[in-house]
């Protein structure tokens, strides 16, 4: 698909957005609330849970964010009602871009911020109810097969202070046999620099 055009779900979600809190978030009780984002790169994500024995029965969410994060949440939205929280704690972005007919390739990092709020929505749940946390469930990403370093790995790095791929490599040594996991690698930082800024 050519980088810039969206495909007509995209454009049909970004026009229809189902499942938006056109509340007061006070107004809506929740049973599972998560936020997640970084509201100086223009997108910041909130998603609020209603959970009944385990399921997810409604849902409702906000962003401020572009059009692929937007298209992207509303359709996870209409995809998690029904669905048990095991089963939603294991969706990946991919998922949700596959659902939409695929995003522009420099926008699919967008659509990673609707899964983290679901997760983080879900461990909320888990954490008010002193249920056990599926945290360490959700499916992994080998970034560097050479290495066997996960998307879980980076995020680590990433909260411990790294920022570039030479910071990545000093502390994992990411790259350093094949190389050709330098592009994921920069993409997937530029993701966390979304889900958590500076
Ligand atoms: S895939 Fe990372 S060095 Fe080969």
């Amino acid at each position: 698909m050519n980088d810039w055009l969206y495909s007509d779900t995209v454009k049909d979600h970004f026009i229809n957005p189902r499942n938006v809190l056109e509340t007061d978030e006070a107004d809506w009780p929740s049973d599972g609330r998560g936020i997640v984002g970084n509201i100086r790169c223009g997108d910041q994500m909130l998603i609020l849970l209603r959970i009944s024995d385990g399921v997810i029965t409604d849902c409702r969410w906000k962003t401020y964010g572009c059009a692929s994060a937007l298209a992207s949440t509303s359709i996870l939205s209409e995809a998690i009602i029904g669905m048990s929280i095991e089963d939603a704690y294991i969706l990946k972005p991919e998922d949700i871009v596959s659902k939409l007919g695929g995003l522009p390739t420099n926008k699919i990092h967008c659509s990673v911020l609707g899964d983290k709020a679901l997760r983080t929505a879900i461990d909320d749940y888990l954490e008010r109810n002193k249920l056990p946390p599926l945290k360490g469930q959700e499916n992994v990403e080998v970034i560097c097969s050479c290495l066997n370093i996960t998307d879980r790995d980076i995020e680590e790095a990433y909260k411990a202070g790294d920022r570039s791929w030479s910071d990545l490599q000093a502390r994992t040594k990411i790259g350093t046999a094949c190389g050709s996991c330098k592009e994921r690698t920069l993409e997937f930082l530029h993701e966390l620099e979304h889900l958590y800024g500076e």
